[in-house]
């Protein structure tokens, strides 16, 4: 069975590096019949937003790089699909395995849905409700013609029902997670700063396209900065935006270099180990990311996070994350309660354990 993994965006590596690994292992050993082609369509392509994951993660270089770059929604999409289609014209593929909610994850499922190649989901059944989200849109139509749907949580499950999809559903934990174990060693070895800090990550739409959103924003974070210095590693997007507005965004920084005090410190985006470090020791993340919510969920760090909703309800159920109003007076409310010990302590989410790859190769192996 040959089968493609698609990776595009940042958020997808930490997902597909476990389970190509798992992949890997069995074909190597015998116990699989399952061949990976690593597919990665180019959406995301800065050194900083791709290749430092490749190598923290351990992946190999892609099979496939479909170069496809920044554009509009549909563009980049409209590319996506062309430059997919000729990957599956040049490999006889029996399934595409496609992560999360990006635009490549749409675009990959869609091409192998027309041409009758089965369709895997990880991160299936994720809802925030908020069509406004492009994400939101993505993960609906990937589900609705997905084969396989692997979802993260049990809300997954129920959300999927609701809506009626037809491909089968498997309940295999969080393979973020799996990745986020296998750093464990790396990021508890040293603390990146001898006193306390809290840590920002910004990239919404929502949040950072609109001055009038992203102001009050950056005024929250000012005030929270004075009583807690806050390391802001800035997405390109978040750059672009900060520089039209007239904030000083720094293309390099050493952490190790930030002094103590009140302090609003931005950085380039970070390589996955260095970032996974950065929140482990951090006193607080303020995000508008998904990923971050569960990764601070199950490092029981306090996370708030800048967003009306949210499509992972079980980081605010069970663990340490809480939607807050993007207002200045709610992010400086945030971190003046993590600087007084008021925050919830969470618990780590069923199958977030570090073995959902195992998982997620045993429901592909078992395919119907
Ligand atoms: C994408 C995903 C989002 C995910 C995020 C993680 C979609 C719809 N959105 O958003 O779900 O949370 O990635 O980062 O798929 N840029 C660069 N270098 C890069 C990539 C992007 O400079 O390597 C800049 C470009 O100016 C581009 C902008 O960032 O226009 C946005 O990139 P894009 O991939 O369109 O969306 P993201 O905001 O990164």
């Amino acid at each position: 069975m040959k089968i493609a993994l698609v990776v595009g965006a940042r958020p997808n590596y930490m997902k597909v590096a476990p389970i190509l690994r798992e992949i890997s292992r069995r074909t190597a050993d015998g116990s699989s019949n399952l061949h990976p082609l690593l597919v990665h369509t180019g959406q995301h392509y800065d050194a900083a937003m791709s290749d430092s994951f490749f190598r923290d993660l351990g992946m190999p270089d892609p099979d496939e790089f479909l170069n496809v770059g920044s554009d509009s929604h549909a563009k980049q999409t409209a590319r996506v699909m062309t430059a997919f289609d000729e990957v599956c014209d040049r490999h006889s593929l029996d399934a595409v395995l496609v992560v999360g909610d990006v635009n490549s994850t749409v675009a990959c499922a869609l091409v192998a849905a027309k041409r009758g190649i089965r369709v895997i989901h990880v991160e299936a059944g994720l809802r925030s409700r908020d069509r406004t989200m492009p994400e939101e849109v993505n993960r609906l139509l990937t589900d609705q013609i997905s084969d396989l749907l692997l979802v993260t949580s049990e809300d997954a499950i129920a959300n999927l029902r609701a809506e009626g999809v037809i491909g089968q559903i498997v309940f295999v934990g969080n393979p973020m997670i799996d990745s986020l174990e296998a750093a464990r060693p790396l990021i508890e070895d040293v603390r990146p700063l001898q006193f306390p800090y809290g840590v920002v990550t910004l990239h919404r739409p929502g949040n950072v396209d609109d001055p009038e959103e992203l102001t009050p924003i950056m005024e929250g974070l000012r005030r929270g900065s004075a009583i807690l210095p806050l390391l802001f590693p800035v997405h390109p997007r978040t750059a672009a935006k900060l520089r039209d507005l007239g904030y000083p965004v720094r293309s390099s920084e050493e952490i190790s270099g930030i002094p103590p005090g009140p302090g609003l410190w931005t950085l380039p985006p970070l390589p996955y180990l260095e970032f996974l470090r950065l929140v482990r020791w951090s006193s607080i993340v303020l995000t508008d990311s998904g990923g971050i919510q569960e990764e601070t969920t199950v490092l029981g760090v306090p996370c708030a996070t800048l967003r009306a909703n949210t499509e992972r309800p079980v980081t605010v159920e069970m663990g340490t994350n809480e939607l807050i109003p993007r207002t200045a007076e709610a992010i400086d409310d945030a971190v003046r309660r993590v600087m007084a010990g008021v925050w919830k302590k969470g618990s780590r989410p069923p199958l977030w354990d570090g073995h959902a790859a195992a998982r997620i190769v045993d429901a592909i192996s078992g395919m119907k």
